[in-house]
């Protein structure tokens, strides 16, 4: 049996454990199984850049943050647009899998990294994924690795700020990444106490935010933490079309959301702010041992799947179970978080400010 792998988009902490589980359990199970890894995502499949791993690439690793194969962003969008030689880059895909006699090919990777796959096994291929990503975003699992992983950082971040803020009494702003959906903040948020919580899917009103403070200040609370997406957005910027919010954007005079935030609570409170904004680090280190065992799950179950030959999936989570989940139905959709769902009314219950 042959078989290729590659890691795509933007990285996350559990990708090695994930290979290492696919890997572990192909070694274990198959008799003769060959693992060719390409590098960096699809881009080592375009230009038929790989190499033959060995179950000893696959030691060690499971702590290891990053990927061994590489990553890089191949936006789907430009999939069937030639490259700059004019190179038809799916059908380059396509003659790199056939040139190699693949069996199949296992693919790490979230939103965009699904669409292409999709792409591929109605092309033919044999492709089995598995849902990457920090911001939890995949449509069709409940939980995708590297969030849990990331969490922890986003959390761990917000914990450390409570001290200073507390010593100084000021509102400090976290930006928490999640691309366009709030998950990471939500969770990060409600672990660390974060008494603002602000994600994409519930628009704010900056006066609603600003009466929050107001009010803690009242009750004699020296300092207020909020999380804000970095995907965060207002009431009003909610109204506009996605061109004129792309626009609007651009020619914002802050770095991102967070500082916008910061200044106009400045403003209509007095309140002295800091932002901090931990970007990558939310990304980077070692995997949680949550998202250790997640991995190991998923990445056995798609041995197996490779072992059955039951291709055109994504090894997913749906209620506590493992499962293979149709790539058709998780290619192009978001998860977002639902406005009406438990646990914000749970984080309301508690006094949390949605900002809504
Ligand atoms: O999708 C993961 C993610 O970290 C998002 O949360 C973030 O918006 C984006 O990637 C950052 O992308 P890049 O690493 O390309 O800057």
């Amino acid at each position: 049996m042959k078989v290729g792998m590659l890691t795509s988009g933007g990285d996350c902490q559990s990708l090695n454990a994930t290979m290492r589980g696919v890997a572990k359990t192909l070694y274990n199970e198959v008799k003769n199984v060959e693992i060719i890894g390409f590098r960096d995502g699809y881009k080592g499949l375009i230009y038929g850049q790989y190499q033959k791993m060995e179950s000893s690439d696959f030691s060690g690793i499971l702590t290891e943050g990053g990927t061994i194969l590489g990553t890089s962003r191949q936006p789907f969008k430009e999939m069937r647009i030639p490259d700059e030689n004019g190179l038809d880059k799916v059908k380059a895909m396509k003659d790199t899998y056939k040139k190699l006699k693949l069996d199949c090919l296992v693919i790490l990777g979230g939103n965009g990294t699904h669409k292409t796959a999709n792409l591929l096994s109605q092309e033919g291929l044999n492709v089995v994924t598995l849902p990457k990503t920090i911001d939890n975003d995949i449509w069709g699992t409940d939980i995708t690795f590297g969030f849990q992983s990331a969490c922890d950082m986003a959390a761990g971040v917000i914990d450390s700020i409570h001290t200073t803020a507390s010593s100084h009494g000021r509102v400090f702003i976290v930006e928490v990444m999640g691309h366009k959906t709030g998950w990471l903040t939500l969770h990060a948020g409600i672990a660390s106490g974060a008494d603002v919580i602000l994600l994409p899917e519930i628009p704010y009103d900056i006066d609603s935010i600003c009466d929050a403070l107001k009010n803690r200040a009242k009750q004699g609370k020296r300092f207020s933490i909020l999380a804000v997406a970095e995907g965060a957005i207002s009431k009003e910027d909610a109204k506009l079309s996605k061109k004129e919010y792309k626009e609007k954007v651009k020619n914002r005079p802050y770095p991102s959301v967070a500082y916008e935030i910061g200044k106009e609570i400045e403003e209509k409170t007095g309140q002295e702010v800091r932002v901090t904004v931990p970007g990558h680090m939310q990304r980077g280190g070692s995997p949680c041992p949550y998202d250790r065992v997640l991995s190991s799950r998923l990445g056995a179950c798609a041995a197996q799947q490779i072992i059955k030959k039951e291709y055109g999936c994504m090894i997913g989570v749906r209620d506590n179970e493992i499962v293979p989940v149709p790539l058709e139905e998780v290619a192009g959709k978001l998860k977002l978080v639902e406005p009406g769902a438990a646990i914000i009314k749970e984080a309301k219950l508690m006094g949390i400010s949605f900002g809504d």
